[in-house]
């Protein structure tokens, strides 16, 4: 067992985490394998396959479901004769998958085939096992090597199985662990397996297989020679993952505590498809309302009103571009949520009010655990109604988190949900304005003093089920609840909300970060993969804490924190409540003007960030994105850790090292591919690295040739300015001088969007025109706005030296604005 002491200021005790070996369920599985087989009988081929799964060994029968749904994806059940065990597919789908018809292409007494689309599928009978065929190659193997185990005994009742993806060369996926995107071998060495687990791990260490606050079972087989597929074990219990990755094809192992065996198959071919094909199944992250992807600012906590009215000011006097002020845990009455402290708050509506009428929105935290006190009205109707989890004997279970004895609502108890989500109400969360949104924290769920800091597995939810069942959906549904509070609260307003703990499908709902991670160097470094990691199961608007959230942070080590982080999705300083005050105002004037500088990047870049959520929306792409996805073939970004996409025409590679004096940073796409550094003009050709020099005011990143990008370049103090301002187009064309690029513009908040009024358009410019076409001919939104300077960059033809300065210049161009009406004619004044 891993024992951790973490920092006597974070107030918990030591703590410890299982691993596999550890527990006899998984060890059992992992070590003792040897003569397990199944074979699938009485095999009916109808729009499904369905059959009998007998264990050899013990003559148990399984009923088998396999289907073919839209988009290249597979899906497996494997269910008791009486369909007990427990899936999440209610929670975690968004909806009834759209299934395919099957053919039979030919079937002997040893193996079917069928095929859905481009893919045949081999069904071997005995030893059962399934094998996924595309362009002629296996590219996913069931079962293979008789892994498949269902356990039915009253006290072990797992599940485990093995899926390989023989043409793959890395492994992506099953966040969230502090790892590399590319992840290591757990074997054959019998290192400790991946673990999914939702826990409180403050301070949690890098480069560790261990479980952290959320689990998405999400697995790509990339491949860079090949055909990458993928695989979604949609399980809501604690889960540990295997991997083989020793070059010759991608080897995992899932073993789940409880539940039925429910495996999705992507046939891909791409990554790009293969996130989509996920996403098609458990949904995307609705457009957020603008102000969220401005910069957030957070600490663990601002004690009083005026403490926090005072920061808001600061960053007005410095010029810190902030739209969102963050209230933890204290401006609550003993962390009794959904009540103020009224001694440090005196007036909530009035500093809500107040830092509205500074452009700005604010965030309340609001935990699952409510305090165990008569008279606490929350308590009192939860207790009343019969809300809460229960203990084995059926009393109200109690544990301790921040305001000492709680409860912990029963979110799978559909009137609790609602009930839960109503306290929400303005009505019913006193004090409380449409200028708070809301977070939900410690709902993994944490619960201090006890075994691993979270409830025991034999606790009971509504429906008869065990907390062991559902243990990483735990804090999916408090977000699911409080979503749907805040959109009953205000049903005309896109809601914010960030969670801690998540699972597969919370992208529906909220978004997350990556919990209490540490002010050091590694933490920086790590948070890359872990986001690229969330965003590639679907979590689109993650981020880490901006600094570090525990212990002290550097000046250099901020500021290079600011720099990176401008490029997460949200963007968020946070720091614990031990630490020295660590505001941006707080430092010597050149550290301020950097971190400045570094705000600004992102708000400038923020038009840019609304047009990828919004296609987010559309598609599934994320937000973010690893070199690999627009670079398949590539094998040199197979790993790469520190650099990563926006969108696909702007490159981040910021600087992670103590004392950097360069950077090493490759460019990907060849030598058709250019890549701009828009600070100082410099163009890099693709398929190479560079060492890049830095110093400490450098925030390298680079805009792709071909690529068209629109910016505000206004010194703001939040995107509430942004409504009055013009914009800025940067057009860095091709070889071929030429370039294109998106945008779109909404009202920034409402729900409008869905009844098309919005501008989404396409420009492009062929080297002497600029054109721009509606990329959606029924949407529209009356809303003139500005573009009031084109630069068109162009890198020097012929490319003979690194760098190239690429011309600046701005032209007056000859322009055809097809598609778009007299109202919304774009002003260009350049
Ligand atoms: C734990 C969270 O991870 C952290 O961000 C927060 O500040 C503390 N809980 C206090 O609410």
């Amino acid at each position: 067992m891993f024992v951790i002491l973490i920092a006597a200021a974070l107030l918990a005790p030591a703590y410890s985490f299982y691993t596999c070996d550890e527990l006899s369920f998984c060890s059992n599985i992992r070590y003792n394998f040897d003569g397990l087989s199944f074979t699938l009988t009485n095999i009916q081929i109808g729009d499904a396959v369905t059959g009998d799964l007998v264990n050899d060994q013990t003559a148990e029968s399984f009923q088998l479901k396999f289907v073919a749904l839209e988009g290249d994806t597979f899906r497996l059940t494997v269910q008791d004769s009486d369909n007990s065990r427990y899936t999440p597919e209610n929670d975690a789908l968004n909806g009834a998958p759209t299934e395919q018809p099957l053919t039979l292409v030919s079937s002997s007494d040893e193996l079917y085939v069928v095929s859905a689309g481009d893919n045949l599928v081999n069904l071997y009978l005995s030893p059962f096992h399934i094998e996924i065929v595309r362009d002629d190659q296996v590219i996913i193997e069931v079962n293979k090597a008789n892994r498949l185990t269902i356990n039915t005994g009253d006290d072990d009742q797992s599940v485990a199985l093995d899926i390989s993806f023989p043409v793959a060369n890395a492994a992506y996926g099953i966040p969230l662990h502090a790892e590399g995107l590319s992840l290591s071998s757990t074997g054959p060495g019998g290192l400790s397996s991946y673990r999914m687990f939702n826990v409180d791990y403050g301070s949690y260490p890098t480069n560790t297989r261990e479980s952290l606050y959320g689990a998405i079972g999400v697995l790509y087989g990339v491949s860079s020679f090949s055909i990458t597929s993928g695989l979604f074990w949609m399980n809501g219990a604690q889960t540990f993952i295997d991997i083989t990755n020793e070059g010759d094809g991608v080897d995992s192992l899932f073993i789940s505590e409880t539940g039925a065996l429910e495996l999705f198959l992507f046939a891909g071919p791409t990554l790009q498809e293969c996130v989509r094909q996920y996403t098609a199944l458990t949904g995307v992250t609705a457009l957020p309302q603008y102000f969220t992807l401005g910069y957030h600012q957070c600490r663990y906590s601002y004690m009083t009103q005026e403490d926090v009215e005072t920061v808001v000011a600061e960053f007005d006097n410095h010029n810190f571009p902030m739209d969102v002020i963050w209230l933890d845990i204290d401006y609550s009455d003993g962390y009794k949520y959904f009540t103020w402290n009224y001694t440090a708050f005196p007036d909530p509506v009035g500093m809500q009010n107040n830092v509205l009428a500074t452009g700005r929105k604010m965030v309340a935290i609001s935990d699952p655990h409510i305090k165990a006190e008569e008279g606490y009205f929350v308590y009192d109707q939860a207790l009343e109604q019969d809300f809460f989890v229960k203990n084995p004997d059926g009393s109200v279970f109690e544990g301790v988190c921040w305001p000492g004895l709680s409860s912990y609502i029963d979110y799978f108890n559909p009137a609790a949900q609602e009930w839960y989500g109503e306290l929400y109400l303005l009505e019913n969360f006193p004090d409380s304005t449409l200028n708070l949104y809301i977070w939900n924290d410690m709902n993994e769920p944490s619960v201090f003093e006890v075994d691993e800091l979270t409830m025991p597995g034999n606790l009971s939810h509504y429906g008869g089920l065990q907390h062991k069942d559902i243990h990483n959906m735990y804090g999916f549904k408090q977000t699911q609840a409080t979503r749907a509070g805040l959109l009953k609260r205000d049903p005309t307003k896109r809601p914010f909300l960030l969670t801690r703990a998540h699972f597969a499908g919370s992208q529906r709902y909220t978004a997350m970060w990556t919990g209490d991670n540490v002010a050091s160097w590694e933490h920086l470094r790590i948070s890359i993969p872990m986001i690229l990691t969330e965003s590639l199961a679907g979590m689109a608007f993650c981020g880490a804490d901006v600094g570090g959230f525990v212990g002290n942070v550097e000046d250099e080590l901020h500021q290079r924190w600011y720099q990176a982080g401008a490029w997460y999705p949200f963007y968020r300083g946070h720091s614990d409540a031990s630490t020295v005050r660590r505001e941006p105002y707080l430092y010597p004037d050149d550290i301020q003007a950097r971190i400045r500088s570094a705000m600004r990047v992102r708000y400038v870049h923020i038009p840019y960030w609304y047009t990828l959520f919004f296609e987010h929306e559309l598609t599934g792409d994320p937000i973010v994105r690893p070199l690999s996805y627009h670079y398949p073939q590539d094998e040199a970004v197979l790993a790469i850790d520190e650099q990563w996409l926006i969108g696909s025409s702007i490159m981040a590679a910021p600087v992670l090292y103590e004392g950097a004096s360069s950077v090493t940073t490759y460019f990907p796409g060849g030598d058709n591919e250019y890549w701009l550094d828009i600070a100082n003009g410099n163009v890099y050709i693709g398929g190479a690295s560079y060492e890049i020099p830095v110093d400490m005011d450098s925030q390298p990143y680079y805009y792709k040739s071909g690529s068209i990008i629109l910016t505000i370049q206004d010194e703001v103090r939040s995107t509430e300015e942004h409504r009055d301002s013009s914009y800025v187009m940067y057009i860095f064309t091709d070889a071929d001088l030429q370039a294109t690029g998106n945008f779109y513009l909404d009202d920034l908040e409402s729900f409008d969007y869905r009844n098309q009024v919005y501008l989404y358009y396409q420009f492009n410019y062929d080297g002497e025109n600029l054109s721009v076409e509606s990329l959606n001919g029924d949407a529209d939104y009356d809303r003139e706005f500005t573009i009031s300077e084109i630069n068109i960059l162009t890198p020097a033809v012929p490319f003979s030296e690194i760098p190239i300065k690429p011309t600046h210049t701005v032209i007056d161009m000859n322009i055809a604005f097809g598609k778009i009406k007299a109202k919304t004619m774009i002003n260009l004044s350049s």
